[in-house]
């Protein structure tokens, strides 16, 4: 597939890839604009960590499988991840850039201190940005996260939009025995809280190599003062 129409695929083409699988997650959260705010569950904040990148990739893009023009693409078992960043109210919030950060599959992440760093692989990002348009919809294809040295499995997550200081969370990989043991996700007291950051990442029937389709909408805790 030449370049320009996989990076269009990455940006625009999961609509089709991802409905089927997210559809009843999508459902579940998709409140109408204005009614039924008291039964979002807002998304917990969590702490930023110590991995944040300090020196940004060259590549930045929602495609964490390939860094620039590269061949080779990283390992690890493939994941589509979208989902909707939403204001309290449930209504889409755009122009928000989204950023992950996470373990490649040797758990290492993009970052000088990190543990596993001898085991990194060269072709994962290890971080990725996407700039939410009108629908508040956000996509990246990445790996499943390992778990690393005093961690369960996680991905980073940071909402950056004007005016609003920068909110950082963290997402969980459901059913993973580490879980309950990891004192970062049990810092979360709230069961629906807990529950909102704790994500399927279910088996792509479409997909004849094992990829996997994760859904993770982010519900802020306000409405923005209109834009
Ligand atoms: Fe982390």
């Amino acid at each position: 597939m030449n370049l320009i129409l996989r990076r269009d695929m990455l940006r625009w083409g999961l609509a089709g890839l991802g409905a089927a699988v997210a559809g009843p997650v999508l459902r579940a959260q998709e409140a109408k604009p204005g009614a039924l705010a008291e039964e979002l569950v807002r998304t917990p904040k969590q702490m930023e960590g110590p991995f944040y990148p300090v020196k940004l990739p060259l590549d930045t893009d929602n495609d964490l499988l390939i860094v620039n023009d590269g061949l080779t693409a990283a390992v690890g078992e493939i994941t589509h991840l979208s989902g909707r960043i939403l204001d309290s109210k449930g209504d889409p919030i755009r122009n928000v850039l989204v950023e992950i950060w996470q373990v490649d599959n040797a758990g290492a992440y993009l970052h000088e201190k990190s543990s596993n760093g001898e085991k990194r692989d060269k072709n994962f990002q290890g971080f990725g940005r996407f700039m939410t348009g009108s629908s508040g919809e956000y996509y990246f294809r990445t790996v499943k996260p390992v778990p690393y040295p005093g961690r369960c499995p996680h991905i980073h997550f940071a909402v950056k939009m004007k005016g609003r200081e920068k909110w950082t969370t963290q997402c969980y990989v459901k059913g993973h025995p580490g879980n309950e043991k990891d004192g970062i996700y049990k810092s979360i007291k709230d069961d629906k809280q807990r529950a909102a950051v704790t994500i399927d990442f279910a088996s792509l029937a479409a997909s004849k190599v094992g990829e996997l389709a994760a859904r993770f909408d982010i519900v802020m805790g306000f409405t923005p003062a209109g834009d």
